[in-house]
């Protein structure tokens, strides 16, 4: 490498530590360019992308059709307003809520303003529809959640680096421990409980997958005491499990789902939340909204990025990849992985740190080798490629991932 090219990532680097706030720890590389499965560096190197943006870029980095209708929708309108009707919106509500089969939708554009609209909508319905006597409302959600950053939802956290100094939290939460039907039937005696937020597998606490009958049992437990069951697919949905809703693999469905990330293949901030109309009318003219939610460009990159992920058949690839994924990382032999777990294309590693070795080591070294991974929680490393990978490219990329963890030993 020669030294002008090693400035440049540098300094690249170095901007950013200056001129950014600190609220996120990289790995020191500096992307770009992409497409489908890989990212270049500044310095021209190639990577394959196992982050995916955290699971927004399921179609595949730059995908030529969502990005054509970004640049088609770009040139002719992009933002009115809700104050107005714009002709895209109307077919994008068509097309979602068929898509998945519910009567509406409510437009949003990061994940963290899904959540916020469907806790919303939840305590609406409680006051409107249930009856539950104003302002006594609460929601369940789970221990090692994550569903965004805003003052609320992190007032439903309980990762101390999420919350900590940030308080007065917003009151209105029980917390129980994932993946526990006795915990979630004791809260469910409150009649004050309105609904259940739940991710289906929680990624960001480590990719955990609950056991197999915890998502049907919950939705039945919830549906018997007359709560909402709320499921946060924004990481999960679209495919990256291997069934287009992780709900999917147990046939339920939610009351209330919140989509973002990948519903627009990672090229702008898209969220959704999808409900029937005793839930979504809930809510009148004037009592939520957003300047850019519902925008013609995200209406039109929306529905072009739902329909790639079924026209390439990226449910059943994911599923089929992560098989293979699983498979061939459960061979390495080596005392620094304690498991591997995950469903479809949403994987992880749990490291076991030898000689003062730790998840992040890992890190640099598969980027040294062509492999892009962040660790979460210190311990877990997430897998999560774009759908689009192909069975030579998910073998080529075991590979690198095995080299970098036999470089610190069996
Ligand atoms: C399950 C879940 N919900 C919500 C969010 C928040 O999405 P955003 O970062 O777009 O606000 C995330 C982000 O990782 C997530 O994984």
């Amino acid at each position: 490498m020669e030294l002008t090219e090693t400035l440049t990532s540098v300094y690249l680097t170095g901007l950013e530590e200056r001129y950014g706030a600190h609220n996120y720890h990289p790995l020191p590389v500096v992307l770009s360019r992409g497409e489908g499965v890989y990212l270049w560096d500044v310095e021209g190197k190639r990577y394959y992308d196992f982050l995916s943006a955290y699971s927004a870029v399921n179609q595949g980095h730059c995908h030529p059709r969502i990005i054509n209708s970004l640049i088609d929708q770009a040139k002719t309108l992009t933002l009115t307003s809700r104050a107005f009707y714009n002709d895209s919106l109307g077919p994008y509500e068509k097309y979602i809520t068929e898509f998945f089969g519910y009567d509406k939708m409510l437009p949003m554009n990061t994940g963290a303003e899904g959540v916020e609209t469907a806790l919303k909508l939840c305590r609406k319905w409680a006051y409107s529809v249930k009856g539950i006597a104003e302002s006594k409302a609460k929601i369940i959600v789970c221990e090692g959640n994550f569903h965004g950053r805003t003052i609320t939802v992190i007032s439903a956290s309980t990762d101390p680096d999420a919350r900590e100094g940030f308080g007065p939290y917003t009151p209105g939460f029980v917390v129980i421990p994932y993946n526990n039907i006795p915990a979630l039937a004791k809260a469910l005696e409150d009649p004050d409980v309105a609904g259940f937020l739940v991710e289906p597998i929680q990624g960001e606490a480590g990719v955990f997958v609950p056991d197999e009958g915890y998502l049907s049992k919950a939705y039945q437990l919830c549906h018997s005491k007359n709560v909402l069951f709320i499921a946060d697919e924004v990481q999960t949905g679209l495919a990256r499990t291997g069934r287009m809703l992780a709900c999917d693999h147990e046939d339920i469905r939610p009351d209330m789902v919140i989509l973002g990330k990948a519903l627009s293949g990672g090229v702008y901030p898209i969220s959704t939340v999808l409900a029937d109309d005793e839930i979504m009318l809930t809510i009148k003219p004037g009592q939520h909204g957003s300047t850019f939610g519902g925008n013609p460009l995200a209406a039109k990159i929306a529905v072009t990025s739902l329909q790639v992920l079924k026209d390439e058949n990226l449910m059943e690839n994911a599923e089929k990849m992560g098989r293979i994924f699983r498979a061939e990382m459960k061979k390495i032999q080596s005392d620094m992985i304690e498991l591997v777990r995950g469903k479809g294309l949403l994987n992880a590693i749990v490291i076991k740190p030898k000689n003062g070795k730790e998840a992040w080591d890992v890190c640099l070294k598969m980027a040294e080798n062509g492999v892009l991974a962040k660790p979460t929680h210190q311990h877990i490393i997430r897998f999560a490629p774009p759908l689009v990978i192909s069975e030579d490219q998910i073998l080529d990329a075991v590979k690198r991932i095995r080299e970098a963890i036999l470089y610190f030993g069996k």
